[in-house]
């Protein structure tokens, strides 16, 4: 067993980890931390809040065993030498400076934007862009740490990019618009977003958002190429919104491809796609990596986020666009903090190990 440590445990995605890493084959869970507010409080009491009470769970009977009495510990607190990895759930400013001080030693698997963008650094999607996996043992050389950085994308961009590869694979891609209408758990606990601004509203902004998307989803997609990356040669332009809905980002995609193309075509390699997956055989893994809905209904938050745990990127509505001269355009629906956050992340753990980086 590798042992691991959360950092932001009581977090958003601090707690799809500790679910995630429940009962996991290959990790334990053995330390967590988060913030003042927490420390010292066992896991259990620390997670309720007198304003918000439990995000994940109902009551403290559902909050897994094995998790509820371990205390919380202070970030400093933290030997990172004592661990195998350490997963972070951090806002970006925190990650900045705890992120690198853990690396020296011990990997780090993170959900923060902080290193997202330096050139050493890939934005690992398991099962999109496994050889981007590389660069972090060049990472590790010139920075002249034991441990390494690995993000994840942006929740908004998970979805998008793994729906795209197959696309950009057989097809070519020019240009994309994507609007999202994503969740209120992608804003977190703190700040999270107010409820009166919320309730029977859409919110047209999300700070940061749409940069995050067009710039991570060109990397993803990029080329990788003796210790570097070369972003993918499209166009991303985004809208990225915020919908009453409580997990689950929904995004709109309209793609012009490089070459003619029919809807079943892209339905065909999105499921060939999918039935090949390299990370299938993990622990973590969905049974489909993306399912293909006919059904012009579907996907929707509450019938199509759990299908597969989370794991699942659902497509619907693919059509041709007759606004492009090879267009075709879908809807997708994503987990922000199953596939997109926290067991996306042990997801990519596991693959890690099997490629025997971790
Ligand atoms: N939510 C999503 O769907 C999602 C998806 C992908 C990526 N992300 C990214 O993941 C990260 C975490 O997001 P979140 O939604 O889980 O946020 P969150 O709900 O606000 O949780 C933040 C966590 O960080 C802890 N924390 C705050 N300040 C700290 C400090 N100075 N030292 C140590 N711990 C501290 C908090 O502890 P206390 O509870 O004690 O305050 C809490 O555990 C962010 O970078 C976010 O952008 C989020």
């Amino acid at each position: 067993m590798l042992k691991v440590a959360v950092i932001g445990a009581t977090g958003a995605v601090g707690q799809e980890f500790v679910v995630a890493l429940n009962k996991h084959k290959w990790f334990e869970l053995t330390q967590i931390a988060a913030s003042e507010r927490s420390v010292g409080k066992k896991y259990v009491d620390a997670i309720r809040d007198p304003n918000s009470g439990i995000l994940r769970w109902h009551n403290r009977e559902q909050v897994p065993e094995y998790v509820k009495d371990m205390v919380v510990s202070k970030v400093e607190d933290i030997k990172p030498q004592d661990f195998d990895l350490i997963f972070t759930a951090l806002e970006s400013d925190d990650a900045k400076i705890v992120e690198p001080k853990f690396a020296k030693t011990t990997p780090v698997i993170s959900t923060a934007a902080a290193f997202r963008y330096e050139s050493d650094v890939p934005i690992l999607i398991p099962g999109v862009n496994d050889d981007h996996a590389d660069l972090l043992n060049a990472q590790r050389k010139t920075r002249g740490w034991n441990g390494f950085i690995a993000p994840l994308p942006n929740c908004t961009t998970t979805g998008l990019a793994i729906s795209l590869k197959p696309i950009l694979d057989k097809f070519g891609i020019k240009k994309i618009f994507m609007t999202s209408m994503q969740a209120l758990s992608g804003a977190g606990r703190s700040p999270g977003v107010i409820a009166l601004d919320i309730i029977d509203n859409v919110i047209p902004y999300i700070p940061k958002e749409e940069e995050k998307v067009q710039v991570e989803a060109k990397k993803i997609l990029g080329n990788f190429v003796k210790d570097s990356i070369a972003p993918a040669d499209f166009r991303v332009s985004c809208t990225c919104t915020r919908v009453p809905v409580i997990d689950g980002h929904t995004e709109t995609v309209f793609v012009e491809t490089d070459k003619t193309v029919e809807p079943e075509d892209v339905k065909k390699e999105m499921l060939n796609f999918s039935k090949n997956v390299s990370i299938s055989k993990l622990p973590t893994a969905p049974s489909e990596y993306i399912v293909v809905h006919d059904d012009p209904t579907r996907p929707q938050p509450r019938i199509d986020r759990e299908i597969n745990d989370g794991m699942t990127t659902v497509i619907g509505r693919l059509r041709k666009d007759t606004a492009f001269d090879n267009g075709i355009k879908y809807v997708l629906l994503s987990h922000n903090e199953k596939m997109g956050s926290a067991k996306g992340a042990v997801l990519l753990a596991e693959m890690l190990k099997t490629q025997k980086i971790l």
